[in-house]
């Protein structure tokens, strides 16, 4: 389904509706960008980003500004740091489902993907800590430990520990794609695990402006040790010469006036309500599908029968103007009977509307016939 048909319901891409944007607050900010330091906005930057906003990012996260670099989107950054550390044949490790577009990108480096199973609390590490044994070491760990895409799962606190202690024990690096983290319904932020790790450089952290602010701003950033992102440096100023400067100014401005923090309470208000509305009326009208209620972030998995064509449930969808995405995509494997639903574009009048077309797209598929 195209998302710019009429009447279509989205429940297939990780982007907050329009109406989540505070255009009011990115205006001033961009005004002050121009008129604080236009003629730094509007040049080629240096290639590890605008530096007001690197220093802002690098205090943020307590870290020095030699690991902070900033990119076009936080899928550049993964993209740069995958193929640095990454080659053809070699091993990498990723969640069972994980990020579609982060298996593409290790598909197309040539990477061996070896899939670890997700648990309620996040990876299976007793599962990742028997292949370390046999000796399947990975080049590289990627993980996204808050509110994961697809499956909209934490790892526990626990767990974070542990797989810090794996990591540096068999000596292979975290690449931490952390986009969701302040998008939590609770009241608390999981401590990262770049901020977990004493003094090593286990953790890539990368992290996004996307899903706080906007994402047309394609403002993202990876921390790193130095000499990673000295080559990672290079390696982006041989790519695109530098990232997008006007961007990251106006984010810069954005931070700076306290847009970021009333653009995230807004945004994480809303996927709640989004979120309960979309458990709810599942519970209700599609009682054979499984799912845990999410607490952040912008996704729920539902994981429906054996005996469902999730491939047809998802064309009959389309059919009825509501889009999905198969949870094949993201599986190493490409074997899965689950769907991935994003409430985060939805309204809550309208995801109603999108269960609805949902459980009757299901009951054809179910039974080929037209209810
Ligand atoms: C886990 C994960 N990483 C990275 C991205 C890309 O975000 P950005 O817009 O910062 O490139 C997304 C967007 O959906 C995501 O879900």
């Amino acid at each position: 389904v195209s998302a710019g048909s009429t009447d279509v319901i989205s429940f297939a891409r990780g982007i907050p509706s329009p109406d989540l944007i505070d255009l009011e607050a990115l205006a001033r900010a961009t005004e002050r960008a121009l008129r604080i330091d236009g003629a730094g906005a509007s040049t080629y930057g240096h290639a590890a980003g605008y530096l007001p906003l690197r220093r802002w990012i690098a205090e943020r996260h307590g870290v020095e500004l030699e690991r902070v670099m900033v990119t076009n989107g936080s899928m550049q950054a993964c993209g740069l740091v995958l193929e640095e550390l990454c080659g053809r044949g070699d091993l990498v490790a990723v969640e069972r489902p994980s990020y579609d577009r982060a298996l593409l990108a290790l598909r197309g480096i040539g990477a061996r993907l070896r899939g670890v199973a997700m648990e309620p609390d996040g990876l299976a590490l007793d599962e990742l800590e028997e292949d370390l044994v046999a000796g399947f070491v990975p080049s590289l760990l990627y993980t996204i430990p808050n509110f994961q895409n697809p499956t909209g799962r934490t790892l526990s606190s626990t767990k974070r520990r542990r797989l810090l202690e794996l990591a540096a024990d068999h000596g292979f690096p975290i690449l931490e794609d952390d986009p969701y983290g302040e998008l939590h319904f609770d009241g608390r932020r999981a401590p990262t695990m770049l901020s977990l790790q004493r003094g090593q450089s286990t953790v890539i952290h990368v992290s996004s402006f996307s899903k706080t602010v906007c994402p047309g701003l394609r403002v993202g950033y990876v921390i790193a040790a130095p000499e990673l992102i000295g080559r990672l440096t290079e390696r982006a100023a041989n790519t695109y010469i530098a990232p997008g400067t006007f961007a990251q100014a106006v984010v810069h401005q954005f931070c700076l006036g306290g847009g970021l923090e009333s653009s995230t309470a807004r945004i994480r208000g809303a996927l709640e309500i989004r979120a309960e509305v979309l458990a709810r009326r599942l519970a209700l009208e599609v009682p054979e599908g499984r799912f845990v209620v999410p607490r952040g972030g912008y996704f729920l998995w539902l994981e429906l029968p054996q005996e469902i064509e999730v491939e047809r449930l998802a064309v009959a969808a389309a059919e009825r103007r509501l889009a999905v995405l198969c949870g094949a995509d993201f599986m190493v494997d490409g074997l899965s009977n689950g769907l991935r639903l994003s409430y985060a574009g939805t309204p809550p009048e309208r995801i109603a509307e999108g269960v609805r077309r949902l459980a009757h797209a299901l009951s054809i598929s179910r039974d080929g016939v037209v209810a």
